[in-house]
């Protein structure tokens, strides 16, 4: 039996207990208020916790990359949805593969990458389903929620791709300081999302998904009408900014990256073996910085990962500690879906147990293979 403690340093940890919960709550958030769930898989991009999603009653999944998406397929996986747009004919050549062994659904919010598509599709005699990508307030991808149906106008002249619906990305909840910030975001994805869908219907267009997601949102989203399908990705992990926000508590956060005290010269600091190499510099992807330090150490409030080198971190002592150097830390990371990328494998332990390794395997570069030159 391996103990957690006797792991070398650092190692990425996940909780399964708490991994195992935060799947299980969406799942039945989803299902209790009769939506799809589509849960993004950048955040781990894990073959294995994404067939923990699906047992817990995911009906499919939103790819970040098309390295996910093709490790996926390899997989099994028979459902995509496709959150960015894929431009780059290498990159379509690649999709257009997908989509003769599984479902797929890309996005647009223009004309140009969908005609390059369908070029694209047309030449493998495929039709492939679309979702339009309405701007819900990040002001990053996806179109005004009025103007769908000018977009999809213009797209129905394309003979290889089909209109299913419309999607968003409320990315601009993590700009929110608390609960009522957060309201205020999952109301504009809310009334985005509706403009979007009435513009569309009156034009006589079906709009089948309305698809849209965020781990903050969730909640509020999952109680609107018109939404059917839910497609966040942190959920799975949380971290401290999902706590700073008050999303939820320290105990549902189940990444962790365990770390060895390894020097302590002055009064006020320690050092730790584990740098920006396993948290990444994150305060915060697209708002404000609300997370004190770099992460959070569990068990010990009187430290503040003040600053992070590539491969040592700088805690701060801010109260009486009983550290001392060859001592483990446990520390929870500011933006778990980036820390999670800095690895090829997860140990899965449960209490102080390690349990199993969980691949990292839809990485960029670890999945797929090199260019022939
Ligand atoms: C398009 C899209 N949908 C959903 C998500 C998932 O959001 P979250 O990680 O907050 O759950 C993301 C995150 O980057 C995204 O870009």
């Amino acid at each position: 039996m391996l103990m957690k403690n006797a792991l070398p340093t650092p190692s990425f940890l996940v909780d399964l207990d708490k991994l195992e919960q935060n799947i299980r709550e969406m799942g039945e958030l989803c299902k209790a208020n009769g939506k799809e769930l589509w849960p993004m898989v950048k955040t781990h991009k894990s073959s294995q916790i994404a067939k923990m999603q699906g047992q817990a009653g995911a009906q499919g999944y939103l790819v970040g990359t098309i390295d996910e998406a093709e490790m996926l397929v390899e997989q099994g996986f028979k459902e995509l949805m496709f959150a960015y747009p894929v431009t780059a004919s290498e990159n379509i050549a690649r999709v257009r593969e997908l989509a003769k062994k599984a479902h797929v659904i890309v996005s647009f919010d223009g004309v140009e990458g969908a005609k390059l598509c369908n070029e694209m599709f047309a030449l493998a005699d495929l039709k492939v389903d679309y979702l339009i990508t309405i701007d819900c307030g990040l002001h990053r991808l996806g179109v005004q929620p009025e103007k769908a149906a000018v977009l999809a106008q213009e797209l129905k002249k394309l003979s290889h791709l089909q209109l299913k619906g419309i999607a968003s990305h409320p990315g601009h909840v993590y700009g929110a300081s608390n609960l009522d910030e957060v309201k205020k975001v999952a109301a504009e994805e809310i009334k985005a999302l509706g403009v979007a869908k009435e513009v569309l219907v009156k034009e006589g267009f079906a709009v089948e998904i309305i698809a849209t997601g965020s781990t903050p949102t969730a909640p509020l989203a999952a109680q609107d009408k018109n939404i059917t399908a839910l497609r966040p990705g942190n959920y799975v992990f949380y971290d401290v900014l999902q706590m700073a926000m008050g999303v939820v508590p320290e105990e549902r956060c189940s990444l962790t990256v365990l770390a060895t005290v390894i020097s302590h010269t002055r009064e006020d600091l320690y050092i730790m073996d584990a740098g920006s190499k396993c948290f990444g510099l994150d305060k915060g992807a697209h708002g404000i910085s609300l997370a004190q330090g770099f992460g959070m150490v569990k068990g010990h409030p009187e430290l503040i990962v003040e600053g992070l080198s590539e491969e040592v971190g700088k805690l701060k002592v801010t109260g009486p500690t009983s550290l001392k150097v060859g001592d483990k830390v446990e520390v929870i990371p500011n933006h778990a879906c980036s820390s999670a990328n800095m690895t090829n494998y997860l140990l899965g332990c449960r209490n102080d147990v390690v349990e199993e390794v969980i691949y990292v395997d839809a990485r960029g570069g670890s999945y797929r293979k090199p260019p022939v030159l």
